[in-house]
């Protein structure tokens, strides 16, 4: 059976109407041609009725998580990254090399790769998670809600990403690159094959401190799956950061979410500032 001719008109109505709704953007990691899938149906269906075979269940709706490269392309597409990450000699090499670099399905979907912000020769290095949907936007780290009060936090220590200069800049990064679809977690198999490019980001910036944001970088750096309500606060030399002292503390998205937990982080805070001002890092090990 032919498929059907577009009815244009219907699809822009269809569109239109997503977006009053709220729809602003796709989340599929991978395009789906539903034009195909379509007129795929519609000759199954038209197959099924000259054989009077009984319907089968409709599909569940994709998923939004990724799907698992095959293990020889992961290990290779590892591999890369890290011949990549090696090679850069400099932060600028070090940004082409990610935005060159083809292994991870995430850059399909995503506007922009999201190197950093801030000035590179900070004494701290803050570490988020993965860009979201203003970052991807932007091109830069953390400029949505959660990297206002980024800005805040940062501010309430004497600290501020606008400031050049090792005294008040603030150097800030992600785990990821770009941005999954969904604004779901980083899949551990995509902190896995880009945590060379992180290695290295702080190997060439080299801060004095490292502070990491939210769960997936904190494990990523310390080479276990952590519990970030438990390891926050708490100071730990990373041999992924060089041995540097590394201070996991809250994601500012989940203190938005629970604003209670911000004496925590205010705590973590803190800390660093004490130790900016020359402190030990406290049970650092
Ligand atoms: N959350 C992150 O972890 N990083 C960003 O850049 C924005 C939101």
């Amino acid at each position: 059976m032919d498929p059907q001719p577009l009815d244009r008109p219907a699809l822009i109505a269809a569109l239109l109407f997503q977006m009053e709704a709220g729809a602003d953007e796709c989340i599929g990691a991978e395009p789906v041609d539903r034009f195909a899938a379509a007129a795929a149906a519609r000759e199954a269906a038209a197959a099924r009725a000259e054989a009077r075979a009984p319907l089968p269940k409709p599909a569940a709706p994709a998923a939004l998580s990724p799907k698992p490269p095959a293990e020889g392309d992961a290990a290779e597409a590892v591999t890369e990254a890290r011949r990549l990450a090696a090679a850069a000699k400099t932060l600028d090499e070090l940004r082409a090399a990610i935005e060159g670099f083809e292994g991870c399905a995430l850059k399909q979907g995503a506007r922009n790769t999201v190197f950093a912000d801030g000035d590179p020769a900070a004494r701290v290095m803050f570490v988020g998670e993965a860009p979201g949907r203003d970052e991807d936007r932007e091109g830069k780290p953390f400029v949505g809600r959660s990297g206002q009060l980024l800005d805040r936090m940062l501010a309430a220590i004497g600290l501020d990403r606008r400031s050049a200069g090792p005294e008040r800049g603030a150097y800030i990064t992600n785990l990821l690159p770009w941005r999954p679809a969904g604004d779901r977690d980083p899949a551990s198999e995509e902190a896995a094959m880009l945590l060379a490019f992180l290695e290295r980001h702080i190997e060439l910036a080299a801060p004095e401190i490292v502070v990491t944001l939210g769960r997936a970088p904190a494990s990523a750096l310390f080479d276990e799956s952590v519990s970030i309500t438990r390891a926050r606060g708490r100071w730990r030399n990373a041999t992924r950061a060089g041995g540097r002292p590394v201070l996991p503390t809250l994601h500012p998205a989940y203190l938005l979410r629970q604003p209670a937990e911000k004496a925590k982080a205010w705590r973590d805070l803190l800390s660093l500032r004490a130790v900016l001002d020359g402190a030990p890092p406290p049970e650092a090990r």
